[in-house]
């Protein structure tokens, strides 16, 4: 069975048909999923999909492109939504320089602080970081970061950096880039990174692998990210299956 680290199920892309979404992708293989919040409403939404849906578990976070209106009772409210009992992760928290909105300090400090809630409520963190390499590792570093430790979601960084990471404790997250011809970067990474480093997750409604590639994204493409992660690794697709479901087990205790 395939471990779905990271999907957006509430999102509205599956507004119409949810139910057969999530149905076809377990048929597909997939057993269980974490849904990642990305703003305050769905990260509520994310915990309702989890109380909805038995193979499903919750993260609640805000993304860097929502964070300019947090505020502290914005912070209360996530550690108390941390404590629901599906609730195993904070995020998706980080920096995305690509669309370098809000600015760099604003993202910065909701960056920093969502790490500091992690730490408190003891939970692994999914961080989303696009063109801010080194100020994602100088942060998780200054933070603690590791001593939680996570998922750097929809790597897009080069071999030392994820070497970095891994040092750090984080595991790398593997989407449908892998598949893409122009994923030659993503792909040395997988090469060069231990499988029992690497989780699996589509990102869907974004992100779909080749052949849909352009297409709305959804979770019942996972098999064709694991059959890339097991061409370039020289290895049967179960052996990933079974691996990436074992790390991500590890790292979220579901
Ligand atoms: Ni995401």
């Amino acid at each position: 069975m395939i471990y779905e680290t990271h999907t957006h199920f509430d999102d509205k892309a599956f507004e119409a048909d949810r139910d057969e979404a999530i149905k076809k992708a377990i048929e597909a293989g997939v057993g269980r999923f974490v849904n990642i919040g990305a703003s305050m409403a769905s990260s509520l939404r994310s915990i309702d999909i989890a109380h909805t849906y038995p193979e499903f578990y919750a993260a609640v976070g805000v993304h860097p492109e929502d964070c300019r209106d947090l505020d502290e009772g914005d912070m209360e409210k996530l550690l108390e939504m941390s404590s629901d009992e599906k609730v195993v992760a904070i995020g998706e928290i980080g920096l995305d320089y690509y669309w370098d909105e809000p600015e760099r300090d604003i993202q910065k400090k909701w960056f920093r602080r969502q790490i500091k809630l992690a730490l408190e409520a003891d939970l692994p963190m999914i961080v989303h970081s696009r063109d801010a390499a080194s100020d994602t590792l100088t942060i998780l570093e200054e933070e603690d970061a590791g001593s939680v430790g996570g998922i750097i979601h929809c790597f897009s960084y080069g071999k030392e950096v994820a070497r970095q990471c891994l040092d750090m404790g984080f595991y790398i997250g593997v989407g449908g880039v892998v598949t893409f011809k122009n994923g030659r970067k993503l792909k040395e990474v997988v090469e060069s990174v231990p499988l029992d480093r690497i989780v699996t997750e589509t990102d869907s409604p974004y992100m779909a692998p080749v052949p849909h590639r352009g297409k709305r994204n959804s979770s019942e493409y996972l098999p064709f990210i694991v059959e890339e992660i097991a061409r370039i690794k020289g290895i049967s697709a179960e052996e990933v299956e079974k691996v990436t479901w074992a790390n991500a087990v590890a790292l979220f205790g579901k």
